[in-house]
């Protein structure tokens, strides 16, 4: 009867331990508490002063002790500091992790099978009786659990040794369960970073398209604050309506998969300005295939666009000044001749009045032809250039006073800004000025009826991808650029205006790309054009500083 309730008692006792912490396998805690619960349960619950835990490193190389009780700060410190090599190191530890079993060790001195590492370590540490038990899952062990009796204390009960051994069956359970935990919070946390440090928007949405999430990326590229979750079961359409592909897709999803191959799409951002974007949609799968939504990836190509098409027209610029400078050399010779002749008609005696009027009339033709081919000359080559350190506020105001009066009889409210603190740059002042004129005079004349002329000097400091430079704004209020020949404006003779040559844009171009900056332009049609300007504060120096 006593026996019985001695047993009764065990077993309360150790149910209840197990009880302690089994606990921890329905609440998501990390190793780390499982550690410190096990041990606790160990010293407390089944009355060891002095336990240990030691687990098999990743790599399936070492024995670390992970957490250690019951000795002096220095000795614990040293035992976590230094891990046994499963390979290397003959001791009770390794002989557990080998063998699977455990090993009740009552007098380190006495038993025959202790190695000299064993003898090492108990004369460090000072153990007496001593039982590792091994922590195992599935028949593999992940490691040991250990307590020992200070020496001189009674030795470890049979009791005890079962005891411990079913514990350390439960212990195992909870520790696998604490690392599949962390290591599922690392993928999440892994996934999770991905996802925030991103460059790629990515936006998942339902099987219906409401959206479901959006990364940083995507949030700045549709222009909304990071964490703004007021996109959140919108539809996807709504963001980026008349997406091409949307609506086949989206009736399809769930039935069989749909893909969106990569489509450029002019986005309109909030202030009106529009983005270029890749896009690109796949089907979000769960593990049993089954299609939860939809998965848009979202790239802004504005600015790789914006340089390829800028190098695109350098280079057409590049061979049409090729081709007009040769033109322009065959003309000018003849047209010199021309004029020559003219000049020795129009002094002959006898010339009529009424025939000297008509060669002054051909005369000025010639003029303006020639005016037409030296400005073919300045585009195609634009030579002799003066660069010196100047200030760009002092190139602008020394431009002023040219357009003061025509801007007054036009009624135009002309704004102009100054940049603080612009350094100076290397820059040929009067080809400078030449080249921001005449997009001036374009200015000026898209606005006949009266407008805003906006003209802003600003320094900009340079990244990785650029220099510091100097900006140059120049912004109208006229009724802008259609896009169809927005492209064509550099064009030497690309001109709307009846008495225009179309070589104004051409030359500030040449000077501008001679100067190693530049031009962009602006416009939305029926609110203004704005051209900006850009100039480094340094030459190139071909990689030479
Ligand atoms: N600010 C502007 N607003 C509207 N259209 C513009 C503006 N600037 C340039 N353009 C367009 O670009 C064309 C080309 O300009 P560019 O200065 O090269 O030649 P142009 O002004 O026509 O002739 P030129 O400058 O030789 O007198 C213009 O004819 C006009 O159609
Ligand atoms: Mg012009």
């Amino acid at each position: 009867m006593q026996q019985n309730t001695i047993l009764n008692e065990a077993s309360n006792n150790m149910l209840s331990n197990i009880y302690r912490i089994s606990i921890l396998m329905t609440t998501p805690s990390s190793t780390e508490q499982v550690l410190t619960q096990i041990v606790d349960t160990v010293k407390e619950g089944l009355g060891f002063n002095r336990c240990s835990v030691y687990l098999i490193n990743k790599e399936a190389e070492t024995l670390e002790c992970k957490f250690i009780t019951g000795f002096t700060p220095d000795k614990e410190a040293l035992v976590m500091a230094r891990p046994f090599h499963l390979k290397r190191h003959e001791c009770i530890e390794t002989r557990v992790v080998k063998t699977g079993a455990s090993i009740l060790v009552k007098d380190f001195e006495l038993d025959p099978t202790m190695t000299a590492l064993d003898r090492k370590v108990t004369a460090r540490m000072g153990r007496g009786c001593t039982l590792y038990v091994p922590l195992m899952i599935k028949g593999t062990v992940i490691g040991i659990l250990g307590v020992d009796k200070r020496q001189g204390e009674p030795e470890i009960t049979e009791h005890e040794f079962v005891s411990l051994s079913i514990f350390a069956g439960y212990a195992s359970i909870v520790i696998e369960n604490s690392r599949l935990y962390e290591a599922l919070l690392h993928e999440k946390k892994f996934s999770e970073t991905v996802l925030t440090s991103s460059v790629t928007g990515i936006v998942t949405t339902d099987i219906t398209g409401g959206i479901t999430s959006l990364n940083p990326a995507a949030a700045k590229i549709v222009g909304i604050e990071v964490g703004n979750t007021a996109l959140l079961h919108r539809d996807i359409g709504e963001v980026f309506p008349a997406l091409p592909g949307l609506d086949r897709i989206f009736p399809a999803v769930g039935v069989e998969e749909q893909y969106l191959e990569s489509c450029e799409y002019h986005f309109r951002k909030h202030g009106g300005a529009t983005a270029i974007l890749h896009i690109n949609a796949s089907p979000l799968s769960d593990d049993a295939d089954r299609v939860l939504g939809m998965l848009f990836t979202v790239q802004d190509v504005t600015s790789l666009k914006e340089r390829e098409h800028y190098l695109q027209r350098v280079n057409r610029l590049i061979s049409l000044g090729e081709m007009a400078a040769g033109v322009a050399h065959e003309i000018r010779n003849p047209l010199t001749g021309i004029g020559v002749v003219l000049d020795i008609l129009r002094r002959r005696k006898g010339f009529l009045p009424r025939d000297r009027e008509l060669a002054d009339e051909a005369m000025a033709e010639i003029d303006r032809l020639e005016s037409i081919v030296a400005g073919l000359l300045d585009f195609a080559r634009p030579k002799d250039f003066n660069f010196e350190e100047s200030a760009i506020n002092d190139v602008v105001g020394g431009m002023l006073f040219l357009i003061e009066k025509q801007c007054r009889d036009q009624t135009l409210q002309l704004d102009v800004r100054y940049g603080d603190d612009i350094p100076p740059a290397p820059m040929d002042q009067e080809k400078i000025r030449q080249a921001l004129l005449n997009v001036v005079i374009n200015a000026i004349q898209a606005m006949p009826g009266g407008g805003n002329l906006s003209i802003e000097t600003a320094y900009r400091r340079g990244d990785k991808d650029m220099r510091d430079s100097i900006v140059i704004t120049i912004r109208d209020t006229g009724p802008g650029i259609p896009e169809a020949t927005r492209e064509r404006i550099f064009d030497p003779f690309f001109t709307t205006h009846s008495e225009g040559t179309g070589l104004g844009l051409s030359i500030t171009h040449s000077v501008i790309k001679e100067h190693d900056g530049t031009i962009t332009v602006e416009s939305a049609e029926g609110r203004g054009t704005t051209f900006t300007v850009s100039i480094p504060i340094k030459p190139h120096t071909n990689g030479e500083e």
